[in-house]
């Protein structure tokens, strides 16, 4: 069991697959790209497997989300899948895409045993979604997105993050797009983990900005608090149900008390937070030949240390050197 001393045990882990990403959305990368990590220091699809192993036999991980960078640019990604879905226990599968390679695979993952997908997309806008991604690929986000529905990847998330002067007037056309289509749809608040370091508190659509822009068009009832469990999406039945809505509100109302994560990162670091600014090495100790006993104990160890809470409030929070598109989201 991976527990940290404030009682919260780790049943969810997310393991980036790649740094590298197709599109260069502002608020997560510059245009020209980061310095990507080499192909050495990327674990093999058979270290990312032994990991997964240990994690589910020895640390009572339930549940594996796959995540980037792109998490489909990773050649390897539907066999990883496959051998996943064949361990035992064998735990439920996600990834968390962008959506553009979903069209190319959508069908192989879901035979492979992945479960479903989270995809990424904050506007209806095609010319919006240039300027906020840096790529001219709307149309292949959308086709993604029916490939993904239809293979049977359900239900399909939709996560959208709103940024001023860009797309914060959209949410109401998203929320009736979404409903129309079948994919439930969440907001994220914008959290500093950008690679530029440009996040301004004062630059963030909140939850509250959304939550009342979307009142505008529809009616929002509270799921019952009990629903939630360590979800990080606060949820709102959209004119009685039976479609809901999320909004992740990560900066102004955090839910690191309920937080259920450990992470791995595409080059082998243990991360007990979204926001760590310290990392576990177990790459180290799977190239030196560590039995699993001992990779398991040095996970156990990394996450007791976790924090109570991500710092955002804290006078004195620095953003993790590492940015989002390193650490998976
Ligand atoms: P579901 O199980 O499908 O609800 O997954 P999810 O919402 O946890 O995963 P997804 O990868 O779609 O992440 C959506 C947003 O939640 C991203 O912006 C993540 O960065 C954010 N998120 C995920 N885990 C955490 C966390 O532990 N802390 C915080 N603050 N945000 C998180
Ligand atoms: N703040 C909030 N969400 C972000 N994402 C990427 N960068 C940020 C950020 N700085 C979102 C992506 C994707 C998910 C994994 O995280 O849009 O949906
Ligand atoms: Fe790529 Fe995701 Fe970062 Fe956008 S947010 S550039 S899709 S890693």
């Amino acid at each position: 069991m991976l527990i940290d001393t404030y009682g919260r045990v780790a049943t969810d882990l997310r393991v980036s697959l790649t740094d590298r990403c197709n599109l260069r959305c502002t608020y997560c990368m510059p245009e020209e790209g980061l310095q990507w990590l080499g192909k050495p220091d990327l674990l093999t699809d058979d270290e990312i497997v032994r990991l997964i192993d240990i994690a589910v036999t020895s640390l009572g991980i339930t549940e594996v989300r796959f995540t980037g960078g792109e998490p489909l640019l990773r050649p390897g990604v539907v066999g990883i899948v496959e051998r996943v879905a064949a361990l035992a226990p064998r735990p439920q599968m996600s990834v968390t895409t962008n959506g553009i390679g979903l069209k190319r695979t959508a069908a192989a993952l879901k035979a492979a045993g992945l479960d479903r997908v989270n995809v990424s997309l904050d506007t209806l806008r095609p010319d919006v979604f240039k300027t906020l991604t840096r790529r001219d690929r709307h149309k292949d986000v959308i086709d993604g997105l029916e490939a993904a529905s239809a293979a049977g990847l359900i239900p399909v998330k939709v996560n959208a993050v709103l940024m001023p002067g860009l797309n914060e007037d959209e949410a109401p056309d998203l929320l009736a797009w979404a409903v129309e289509h079948d994919y439930e749809l969440r907001f994220i608040e914008q959290m500093p983990l950008d690679a530029q370091h440009g996040w301004k508190r004062e630059g963030m659509v909140t939850a509250g900005d959304i939550l009342a822009s979307l009142r505008t068009r529809f009616d929002l009832t509270p799921e019952q608090a009990d629903e939630r469990g360590s979800a990080p999406a606060e949820r709102w039945l959209v004119d009685g149900g039976p479609h809901r809505v999320g909004v992740i509100a990560s900066v102004t109302r955090p839910f690191c008390a309920a937080c259920d994560r450990t992470r791995l990162t595409a080059d082998g670091q243990i991360r007990d937070c979204l926001f760590a600014r310290e990392e576990t090495d177990l790459r180290a100790a799977l190239r030196a030949d560590a039995p699993d006993e001992e990779i398991a104990r040095i996970w156990r160890l990394a996450m007791w240390g976790k924090k109570a809470g991500s710092g955002l409030d804290d006078p004195s929070f620095l953003q993790p050197e590492r940015p989002m598109s390193a650490i998976g989201g």
